[in-house]
């Protein structure tokens, strides 16, 4: 496992497929506050996703690397599956539960639908201008790649979820997601590189990123609590702090806002490369015992 190249690593998608029959509201029992710090990121990533793959696709015709372009592939198949895979959250455990989070995604999905038209309309008034947005872009989503990498570091070497009971199918799909992740976290900043893009963009996208961030936890968890049939009393901001501060404790969730911005001398440093943080040959080794993975037929050997 260590002749693994970390700068490029075999990236290709796995078909994996989960069955949510079992999987309760809470997953993480007893703590409905950690659930939904959680559940936050199944409401943004979908779309979110979809529009990782619209900005890379958008790359892609400028890009002459024949590795870079075989990676770029195998990102856009992962993040295909691992956009799915969290939909199917939305609908099969959120939506069943009485939680329904369209209003948020239905945006989002409009956001999406009209960006490519937007996108020509620009190139074809300025392709400068049109250059300059597509690499501010690719910025924001290398700095949130970095984030989606460190996060997956995370869940993979949690116990404490399991330890606690946690739902066995979530914390499969968000650790064969974070181990992808981990894989293939150095694809989009080298696609920004490719760009063109330097080092002040990539500071000042990574600020909106991080406050891109904590407003889609902090909103995405408000939002959740509040519609959670089974969650009694006004939900206040002081309220889900306190009960945050004790999910930290518990282990069921990180540290979330000291660690997206103690992330910042590491992702800013100007010699910062992606392959430089995670291990992926522990992220493969989660791979090959995935169930989800295992049952695609496609872990790593
Ligand atoms: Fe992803
Ligand atoms: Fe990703």
């Amino acid at each position: 496992m260590t002749d693994v190249d970390e700068r490029h690593p075999v990236i290709k998608p796995r078909r994996v497929s989960f069955d949510w029959s079992d999987t309760p509201l809470h997953w993480i029992p007893g703590d409905p506050v950690a659930t939904h710090i959680i559940n936050s990121f199944h409401i943004v990533l979908p779309e979110g996703e979809k529009w990782f793959i619209q900005c890379v696709k958008d790359a892609r015709p400028h890009i002459s690397d024949e590795r870079l372009l075989a990676e770029i592939k195998g990102f856009i198949g992962q993040e295909m599956v691992h956009a799915r895979s969290h939909q199917g959250v939305l609908d099969r455990v959120l939506a069943a539960n009485g939680i329904d989070v369209s209003p948020i995604t239905e945006q989002a999905a409009r956001g999406n639908a009209e960006r490519p038209a937007r996108m020509a309309e620009l190139k074809k008034r300025s392709p400068r201008a049109w250059r300059r947005r597509l690499r501010f872009e690719l910025a924001a989503v290398a700095a949130i790649e970095h984030y989606t990498a460190v996060l997956g570091q995370w869940i993979m070497d949690n116990r404490r979820l399991d330890a606690d009971g946690a739902d066995p199918t979530m914390l499969d799909l968000l650790r064969w997601h974070g181990a992808e992740e981990v894989e293939h976290r150095s694809v989009v900043f080298d696609v920004y590189r490719a760009m063109g893009g330097r080092y002040p963009m990539r500071v000042a996208a990574w600020a909106v990123s991080l406050l891109f961030l904590y407003w889609a936890l902090i909103g995405g968890a408000l939002y959740l609590l509040r519609r959670d049939p089974t969650v009694r009393g006004p939900v206040t901001l002081p309220r889900l702090y306190r009960a945050y501060r004790r999910s930290v404790r518990r282990g069921h969730v990180p540290g979330i806002f000291r660690l997206l911005i103690g992330e910042a001398p590491v992702y800013l440093r100007p010699s910062h490369h992606p392959s430089q943080i995670c291990s992926t040959p522990r992220a493969l080794e989660y791979l090959k015992r995935s169930p989800a993975a295992q049952a695609a037929g496609q872990a790593p050997s």
